[in-house]
């Protein structure tokens, strides 16, 4: 699988990514990285908070691929919330990366981790205008949110120029967050969905399970699949070499009676 969603900014972005939450830095991070770039992955999602930024970055260079043949994402922390920081915590992601640029710069959450839920609507909109411009410094190709609810991008889009090409949130079979996937889809948005086999916690759903024997194919790859049909862009994350394969061998389709059993199964 290696299609394409076109952004709102005209760019190319690879429909499955290689999520890197969680994968520790040093050799575990720079293996699978490398092991996903040489399975055909194009995409790789890590965030300055990860920890990982050096490991992520010195795996694309050993890959041997150009620089352009891959997306590569990161993220301002979340308890970032003053303007003044965002430059320099953006340059210091692109040294530990070692690279010139980042195909899509995200802000990590609308609120410090330690204080979900509140509100600083009026620091998002500032940091927006960094945002913007590290994007028309070219040094980010495209911007845009992560965790962001529908008050919390209503706030952006309010007070933007630039229009986030993504919000990247927790999204997985049973937990499909209706509400702000319809809308970020309908401004134009990208949800990526981060987390799409629920860190592991579907893996032994018997609905799922039994969808899974169905289509031949595994829990996993039901579950990626199953955000592609919903327009969404699976992050899957792991560290062995066959699972990071098997979550990129998804063309198969899910029949529209099977999707509407997916879509009632609630989970968290
Ligand atoms: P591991 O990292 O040990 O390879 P999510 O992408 O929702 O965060 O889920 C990640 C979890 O799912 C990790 O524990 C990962 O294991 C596991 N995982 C990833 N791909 C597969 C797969 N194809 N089959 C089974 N488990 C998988």
């Amino acid at each position: 699988m290696t299609d394409n969603y076109t952004l709102n900014t005209g760019a190319k972005i690879p429909k499955i990514g290689f999520g890197t939450w969680q994968i520790p830095d040093g050799e575990i991070c720079y293996q699978a990285t490398l092991t996903a770039l040489k399975s055909g992955y194009r995409h790789i999602d890590t965030a300055r908070v990860y920890g990982n930024e050096a490991s992520v970055g010195k795996a694309i260079k050993d890959s041997g691929l150009n620089r352009e043949e891959i997306f590569l994402t990161t993220k301002l922390p979340a308890d970032i919330k003053v303007a003044a920081k965002v430059q320099e915590t953006f340059e210091t992601s692109l040294a530990t990366l070692g690279t010139d640029y980042v195909d899509l710069y995200l802000i990590h959450a609308p609120w410090p981790w330690q204080e979900r839920g509140a509100d600083y609507t009026k620091e998002n909109i500032e940091i927006w205008q960094e945002m913007e411009k590290i994007n028309s410094s070219g040094k980010a190709k495209a911007i845009g949110v992560s965790n962001f609810n529908v008050a919390d991008l209503s706030a952006i889009l309010d007070n933007a120029k630039v229009v986030p090409a993504a919000n990247q949130i927790r999204w997985f079979i049973g937990f499909t967050q209706d509400e702000v996937t319809k809308f970020s889809q309908a401004k134009g948005v990208l949800v990526e969905a981060y987390s799409p086999l629920a860190t592991g916690q579907i893996l032994d759903n018997e609905v799922i399970k039994a969808m899974a024997s169905k289509y031949q194919s595994s829990v996993a790859q039901v579950a990626i699949r199953y955000c592609l049909q919903h327009g969404t862009l699976p992050l899957p994350k792991s560290t062995h070499e066959d699972y990071i394969a098997q979550n990129l061998d998804v063309d198969f389709a899910i029949t529209e009676e099977d999707m509407a059993i997916l879509d009632n199964l609630h989970l968290s």
